[in-house]
């Protein structure tokens, strides 16, 4: 089931122009190991264990969740020998970093459709998805136009281009890819590294 090709099927609204195409996104799997991702939680969670659980709130996209932002200088040295290299292969060289966002997403847990805000963060996202597969949907922000992203546990996404600023993106609680209902999404612990925005000369 976690075969299939992990960029589904662009669904067109009727204001699609022709030319829309599927944006470009890059999916690495198994970039971490099982073992690299055990470390990974286990960090994750002596700093989550201090968080509460957001039920969702009226002006925030996303429901059922624990997050904080850890500089990767402060992730121990075994947890920065696994994800350096990694920020490495996602991130041109040399562009200044935010700190890390941990996002802890319960099972039924969502993020709704949206753009990360371009005045909080620069050209790349690069999301690095532990404990559970999930499906986001990419969906053009002018059109309504939409297309799946298979995201497999252990996989990292890097959204860039059009894929960051011309269509939004969501998770919703119960993946579904090419008309198919995939098993249950569980906890999902997903790393976002951003590059800081580009300051006004
Ligand atoms: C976000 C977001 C996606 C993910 O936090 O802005 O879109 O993979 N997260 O958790
Ligand atoms: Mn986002």
């Amino acid at each position: 089931m976690m075969r299939r090709a992990a960029i589904g099927t662009l669904r067109r609204t009727a204001t699609a122009a022709p030319e829309l195409t599927v944006p470009s996104v890059t999916l690495v799997d198994d970039a971490v190991s099982a073992a690299d991702e055990a470390r990974l939680v286990a960090q994750a969670d002596r700093w989550l264990a201090r968080t509460r659980v957001q039920p969702g709130h009226f002006d925030r996209v996303i429901s059922h969740y624990r997050e904080l932002q850890k500089p990767l200088a402060h992730f121990d040295a075994a947890s920065r020998a696994i994800l350096e290299p990694l920020v490495r292969q996602a991130f041109p060289t040399d562009l200044p970093l935010l700190p890390v966002h941990l996002l802890d997403l319960e099972p039924e847990g969502t993020i709704d459709d949206h753009v990360d805000h371009v005045e909080y963060s620069g050209s790349h996202i690069a999301g690095l998805c532990l404990l559970s597969h999930a499906v986001m949907t990419l969906r053009h922000s002018e059109t309504g136009s939409a297309v799946d992203l298979l995201l497999p546990r252990r996989s990292l996404y890097v959204l860039q281009g059009p894929a960051r600023y011309d269509w939004g993106h969501s998770i919703g609680a119960h993946p579904t890819f090419e008309g198919e209902r995939l098993e249950r999404k569980g906890r999902r612990l997903s790393l976002l590294f951003r590059d800081a925005p580009a300051r006004a000369p």
